[in-house]
């Protein structure tokens, strides 16, 4: 199937559910042909239980929605993600001070490196990886630092029926190991400012078996969940033997035509659904700062 008929696909999704005609309070512009949309008209910060739910469709219609020129505290980013579902309390990364449901995405002008860049899908070593993040922009480059994302539903229809049908039983061990190993903890703290913390330094690896196609339980689409952050190995096979495949599949699924890109400007707000894309923060932008607080939400067990 291509990328068109994707699209067409989603559009009698749409049609069925998600059509423009049914937003009523929001104005929804998608932004690329595989997935991304701008949402107009609404302050988050004064959402009535209407507009949640045009919100809702219209995340789970673009897979990662994004809302300019807000202004959210701490508090008011909170309650959005509860609209959702409970919020995650990222189990390695420093939280912000006072407010363990707050992640700051900080690389200061002096960081080399910065957190998520690499294709990956947030925490999918845990037993039940999130169901979305939202990443909000306070400070951000003048130029630079856009995030990008790959829709794995799109990634896994253009596949041929063979490999689909290779990779329908399989599934994949997840680990946050270069998160906790000793050694790659402090080979990461020493040039990024969004640094692990010592408790979770030297703890056991968190690890989980997903399947490597899983079904989204709201859309009941198929889609790719693997990625080059945390996936290290099919089920009942070595990591050698592994990579060949996993190596196909991170190049396959972050096909130019499956993405889509946002230039941040402050205040803005990206909420994107980990259960069916991949994401990648680039680090374009020597010498600025970039601030951001990310709220993420809790998922479930991928099936
Ligand atoms: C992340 O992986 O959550 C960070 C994305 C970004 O900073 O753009």
């Amino acid at each position: 199937m291509s990328v068109a008929d994707v699209r067409l696909a989603d559009d009698a999704q749409d049609n069925r559910g998600h059509n423009s005609v049914d937003y009523r309070h929001i104005s929804v512009t998608p932004i690329a042909g595989a997935c991304g949309a701008e949402i107009g008209g609404i302050d988050l910060n004064t959402l009535d239980a209407e507009t949640v739910e045009e919100v809702r469709r219209a995340f789970l219609a673009h897979k990662v929605i994004f809302v300019r020129d807000q202004t959210l505290t701490p508090e008011t980013h909170k309650a959005f993600g509860r609209h959702f579902g409970t919020l995650n309390i990222h189990p390695q990364y420093v939280h912000l001070d006072g407010d363990e449901e707050i992640l700051p995405i900080v690389k200061e002008p002096t960081d080399q490196h910065n957190i998520g860049g690499v294709w990956h899908s947030d925490v999918t070593f845990l037993e039940r990886p999130a169901l979305g993040s939202m990443l909000y922009g306070i400070e951000v480059p003048a130029v630079g630092g856009d995030t990008m994302f790959a829709d794995q539903q799109a990634a896994y229809d253009a596949l041929s029926d063979g490999m689909k049908e290779m990779l329908d039983g399989l599934m994949a061990l997840h680990s946050d190991r270069t998160l906790s190993d000793p050694a790659e903890v402090a080979r990461r703290n020493a040039t990024r400012s969004t640094k692990i913390t010592a408790e979770a330094t030297g703890k056991p690896p968190i690890e989980n078996l997903h399947p490597v196609v899983r079904t989204h339980p709201d859309t009941g689409r198929k889609g790719l969940f693997v990625n080059k952050a945390f996936t290290l190995r099919f089920d009942g096979m070595t990591e050698e033997e592994s990579k060949p495949l996993l190596e196909f599949l991170y190049a396959h699924a972050v096909r130019p035509e499956f993405t889509c890109r946002f230039r941040w400007t402050p205040g803005s707000l990206a909420f994107w659904d980990n259960r069916c894309l991949m994401h990648y923060a680039l680090n374009d932008y020597p010498g600025e700062r970039r601030y951001m607080h990310r709220v993420t939400v809790d998922g479930d067990r991928p099936v």
